[in-house]
């Protein structure tokens, strides 16, 4: 932006709808707490006065495995000896993706299920991130004006992936404390209800599982209960299960493909759709590497021909090919990647008890879902918005507020756990335990 362009405001250009649309959700606190951290970051030694990055699902407890892998493997990121040549890599670009690396990827995914599900490689199509494949669902299951139902709370870049350019609608299943935010047939039903009600068709339910911003998977139960409403009411399911490698036990973990598998992919698989990407469970987003895995060979056909706009690149298909298919180096990674990050969970869990904070009951995922409706001096939006203000500015920590994952009860706040060392989560149980002492005193 540095080059210096001569606006002229009276006559300026216009730009497409989408472009000046505000449903990107960028407005929303969960973004302008990121600014406010990139603006003052945390640093033990060069800032340590700065704001400590808790909105941010990043998991960087294992990345000395990644290095480790990579180290010994160096062959596999050159041309010389690898699997193939720098030229076949330069040019190849077919959608359908490289087959080791589908192949890989769908053993991958097996993996984390604890081998109690299977994927077809035929049936992974390759996006760019889970961004992309949900977005790219999107267009292919709704059209503008449509609607999908998400229970709340939700990530709040489903506002910008699901909706921003599809002109798609989100309505919300309202989820909430009284039975830990689980989805209730009747909440199901209200939200298709309330799109009827304003004329808006509903093309299907996307959930999160396990949940972000939750931190807890879905009941077999409650799954269950999905697919009885999806059939009744003729839509799809997306299935977003971007964070399953991230339980801290595989048999807490029921994927919807296992459910389909009991029930032989009988009735209700074509509607099912999963979403997955390797940006929680291996701690690479910045690889951008998602998938869709659908049960619908239409929308296979379909979500393949439109991965043309975000296709992930050969090379990084190449490394993570060999990667992936090493089953000694993935068991391990799997194992360690799950221990330690429960471990920071009931380092935060057990720092947050400490200073009179409860969370809910989490067993995944890169974050705690914290409870601090008892510090609110009005308990609405904007109170839980007060608050939030003074965590970033008094103790310069930014956590996101439930608000801006659409939480209908104000006072959640969801803390990332995963994006930083042990000792900077040290620093911010300090500094909430520093807080929580001074709005006591204030109190009393
Ligand atoms: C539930 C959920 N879906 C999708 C995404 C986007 O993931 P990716 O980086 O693979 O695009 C995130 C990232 O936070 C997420 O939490």
């Amino acid at each position: 932006m540095a080059t210096e362009i001569e606006k002229q405001p009276e006559a300026s250009v216009e730009l497409s709808k989408v472009a000046v649309s505000d449903t990107h959700g960028e407005d929303s606190p969960y973004f302008a707490g990121w600014r406010a951290y990139d603006e003052d970051p945390y640093d033990e030694i060069a800032n340590p006065s700065g704001v400590i990055q808790m909105g941010l699902a990043e998991n960087q407890v294992s990345f000395d495995l990644l290095e480790k892998y990579l180290d010994q493997h160096s062959e596999e990121s050159s041309w010389e000896k690898g699997m193939s040549s720098f030229r076949e890599n330069a040019l190849f670009q077919d959608y359908h993706g490289l087959l080791s690396f589908r192949t890989a990827m769908a053993s991958f995914m097996e993996q984390i299920r604890g081998g109690r599900a299977k994927f077809d490689p035929s049936r992974v199509v390759i996006t760019a991130g889970a961004t992309a494949a949900n977005e790219l669902l999107t267009f292919i299951l709704a059209d503008p004006g449509d609607a999908l139902l998400v229970p709340t709370p939700y990530y709040p870049g489903f506002d910008r992936d699901l909706r921003w350019r599809t002109g798609v609608k989100i309505f919300p299943i309202h989820c909430d404390s009284s039975n830990n935010f689980q989805i209730t047939p009747q909440a199901l039903e209200d939200a298709y209800k309330k799109a009827q009600s304003e004329n808006v068709r509903v093309r299907g339910v996307l959930i999160t599982n396990p949940s972000n911003p939750l931190g807890a998977t879905i009941q077999r139960s409650v799954l269950e209960e999905i697919l009885n409403f999806i059939m009744r009411k003729n839509i799809h399911l997306i299935s977003d299960e971007i964070y399953s490698g991230s339980v801290f036990s595989s048999e807490e973990f029921v994927s919807i493909a296992e459910i389909l598998e009991d029930r032989k992919y009988k009735n209700s698989a074509e509607r099912v759709h999963i979403v997955y990407s390797l940006s929680k469970d291996l701690g690479l987003p910045g690889f951008r590497v998602g998938t869709i895995y659908s049960y619908n060979d239409k929308v296979v056909t379909t979500a393949r021909r439109m991965s043309s706009f975000t296709l992930i690149s050969s090379q990084t298909q190449h490394l993570l090919a060999s990667m992936l298919s090493d089953k000694e180096f993935t068991e391990n990674y799997i194992k360690t990647n799950r221990d330690r990050l429960k471990k920071r969970y009931d380092m935060i869990i057990e720092g947050l008890r400490s200073s009179g904070i409860e969370c809910l009951k989490g067993n995944a995922g890169l974050f705690c879902w914290m409870n601090l409706s008892s510090l609110l001096e009005n308990p609405t939006r904007d109170g839980e918005l007060a608050l939030w203000d003074s965590v970033l500015h008094e103790i310069k920590l930014n956590i996101s507020p439930g608000s801006s994952c659409h939480c209908s009860e104000p006072g959640w706040f969801r803390v990332c756990f995963a994006n930083m060392s042990e000792k900077t989560l040290e620093v911010a149980l300090k500094r909430i335990h520093n807080f929580m002492d001074k709005r006591m005193e204030e109190k009393y």
